[in-house]
């Protein structure tokens, strides 16, 4: 296919590893340009006349003068849940904290209740619809987590719902086993009885998740309250073991060391942040560890303190942007909504949020060297959006811009994709 009459292809070509630095605002935006796939990549980029003739058998695509980029990466997302948590938040308006919800037995412990009376048919059958509108902005990639299971069976459930859709639905879905996102409720009586749900995460959960291949990452929610950074290091260590790639939910509320830990155990992805100390920051800076920011968290939870991305930046840490859709904190399915808070509230630059969903969420997965850009031999992973500049697609706030979306050179239906 030969995508043609664009404003502005902004491919993000360059070096396949995440970017840091001044490099966060490498985007390479094209005019009079066009670009080609073959099957599922990316097969040239080019002057359009140039281009034109080199494939003169190519279908051609009107893109309308839009802008054209590489599908956007989600790098964080809770994807699989039950219920709304509605009453939640209008609890926090009226005084109580996240913390405090969940102390009384909410919070993630509610939707753990939830889908434990689940069957995995309608977890399959919630999910698909939240999953696809995520999709319909403009998104290819998406990073799902379990962890509102927190036995073996209900983890393994909804780790099977993500194969499932991913098997079926257009999008490319990364499946995180999140075993370790709370201590349940019938373990926290005693230092024993935690001590037995840390080792089942470890001795059973960890090694039916990685022979049934059922994930790519684990992650671990070290926090004060939750899990400690000794534990979540035990965790951490025993995934990598079995084979799994690492994430971790670090220094979202308060400053524990999560940072620390994620650069010491060399995690793919540290996520969150919003609390990150200076000692963090060093520590980060000097890792391979990509920065995953969450601003709508925060956000919606009306905490007024963002992760200071610009010292991030300063000091040299990649930074990728993420929706962090779940029903407790962040119950958004718009990724471009994301990209506003970046500029927003965290002061990225238009191209910096950019590059941050594309180049850098795909490190944040480690899919660097074949997503996140319109490059050779780069997935045909395109989205098209209804705008002449690209900065506005952190620009319109709120709105669903993306007027069509291909996954390895396949095209899905954005408008079918937001109605089912
Ligand atoms: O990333 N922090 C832990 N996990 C989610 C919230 C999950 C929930 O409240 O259901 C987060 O914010
Ligand atoms: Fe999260």
């Amino acid at each position: 296919m030969l995508f043609v009459n664009t404003a502005q292809i902004v491919t993000c070509a360059g070096s396949p590893g995440p970017r840091r630095g001044s490099a966060m605002n490498d985007l390479e935006v094209l005019r009079d340009s066009a670009v080609v796939t073959r099957g599922d990549v990316i097969a040239a980029v080019g002057p359009r006349r140039q281009i034109a003739q080199q494939f003169p058998k190519a279908k051609q695509v009107d893109c309308g003068g839009g802008v054209l980029m590489p599908a956007l990466v989600d790098s964080h997302t809770h994807a699989v849940f039950g219920a709304p948590r509605s009453a939640e938040h209008e609890m926090r308006a009226l005084g109580l904290d996240y913390m405090e919800i969940a102390r009384r037995g909410g919070g993630i412990h509610s939707s753990v209740r939830d889908v434990r009376e689940r069957s995995e048919n309608e977890l399959v059958r919630l999910a698909r619809a939240r999953i696809r509108r995520l999709a319909s902005f403009g998104v290819g990639t998406i990073e799902v987590k379990s962890g509102y299971g927190l036995t073996l069976e209900d983890e393994l459930k909804l780790l099977r719902v993500i194969r499932k859709l991913s098997k079926e639905l257009p999008v490319r879905l990364i499946p995180t086993f999140l075993g370790a996102h709370e201590i349940p409720l019938d373990h926290r009586d005693t230092a024993a009885r935690r001590r037995e749900y840390v080792d089942a995460v470890i001795h059973e959960m960890i090694p039916h998740v990685a022979r049934q291949r059922l994930a790519v990452f684990a992650d671990v929610f070290c926090e004060t309250g939750v899990y400690t950074v000794s534990e979540s290091r035990e965790i951490l260590r025993a995934a990598r073991s079995a084979g799994l790639s690492l994430k971790l939910h670090a220094d979202e509320l308060t400053s524990s060391g999560g940072a620390e830990l994620a650069a010491e155990v060399r995690v793919t992805s540290a996520d969150h942040l919003a609390a990150i100390s200076d000692k963090g920051i060093r520590a980060l800076a000097a890792s391979a560890t990509v920065a995953t920011l969450l601003p709508s968290t925060m956000l919606f939870l009306g905490n007024p303190s963002q992760a200071p991305a610009r010292r991030m930046i300063e000091a040299g840490l990649p930074i990728a942007l993420a929706t962090d859709f779940n029903p407790g904190t962040s119950p958004t399915v718009s990724l471009p909504l994301v990209l506003t808070l970046g500029v927003s509230q965290l002061r990225l630059s238009a191209a910096e949020s950019v590059v941050a969903s594309t180049v850098n969420g795909a490190a944040a997965v480690g899919l660097a060297a074949s997503v996140g850009q319109i490059t050779p031999g780069y997935a045909a992973d395109l989205a098209l959006f209804e705008i002449s500049d690209y900065r506005e697609l952190p620009y319109w706030l709120g709105a669903r811009i993306c007027r069509a979306l291909w996954t390895r050179g396949k095209a899905c239906d954005v408008h079918d994709l937001d109605i089912t």
